[in-house]
């Protein structure tokens, strides 16, 4: 499990830490999951969760009955953002999107809006998939952003993920399919 410093060389005050099933953390989902400029990029200004819908959907990974694992992203001891990761084959909507499922993970992310655009997620993202390369034996780490999140793409590029393809009408954001774009890092 991830419980580590972010960066190279490691940088004390970033962390990405498991997911409790308590209620700060729920506290802290909802806050991010019901802020509409988050949302507008992550799950739907259409939907937004409060406590208890964050404790059906987020309760079973924080108690390790998911496969999907999820984490809090901390910067000084403060939670900032949410990360998750998923074994491709653990989901009927992830099992297809590359030919061969076994050994990849996907991964799923957001900051809070005020902590863009200061290059935290990028120095994350590396430390998750560094994770997932060395503990979990992953051979690949995939992330399917949306076509038009240029944010999201560029953090994956800067973390050394490269453009597979474009996915065709590939989620439902906001009662409208959207394209999205196959994203991979594959181990070295
Ligand atoms: C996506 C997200 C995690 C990126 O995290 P971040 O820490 O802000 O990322 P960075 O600081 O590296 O900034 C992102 C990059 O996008 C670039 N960028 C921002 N707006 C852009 C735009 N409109 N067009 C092109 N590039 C843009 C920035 O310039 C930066 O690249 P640079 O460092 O080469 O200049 C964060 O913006 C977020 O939480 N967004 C909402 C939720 C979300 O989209 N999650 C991902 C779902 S797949």
């Amino acid at each position: 499990m991830i419980q580590t410093a972010v960066a190279d060389p490691p940088d004390p005050a970033l962390l990405l830490r498991p997911l409790r099933d308590d209620l700060a953390d729920r506290a802290f989902l909802a806050r991010g999951l019901s802020d509409p400029r988050l949302l507008e990029w992550y799950h739907g200004r259409d939907d937004p969760l409060d406590e208890a819908r964050v404790a059906e959907e987020y309760g079973p990974l924080a108690r390790g009955e998911s496969p999907t694992r999820g984490f809090l992203a901390e910067e000084g001891g403060a939670p900032v953002g949410y990360f998750q990761c998923y074994p491709l084959e653990a989901w009927p909507e992830t099992r297809s999107l590359v030919p061969d499922a076994a050994g990849a993970w996907g991964i799923d992310y957001w900051l809070l809006p005020g902590r863009w655009h200061r290059g935290l997620s990028p120095r994350m993202i590396e430390s998750m998939v560094r994770h997932l390369f060395e503990e979990r034996g992953a051979a690949r780490v995939v992330s399917d952003p949306r076509a038009d999140n240029p944010r999201s793409v560029r953090a994956l590029e800067k973390a050394g993920f490269r453009r597979v393809r474009v996915l065709p009408a590939h989620e439902r954001h906001e009662g409208a399919m959207r394209d999205c774009v196959l994203m991979e890092r594959v181990r070295r």
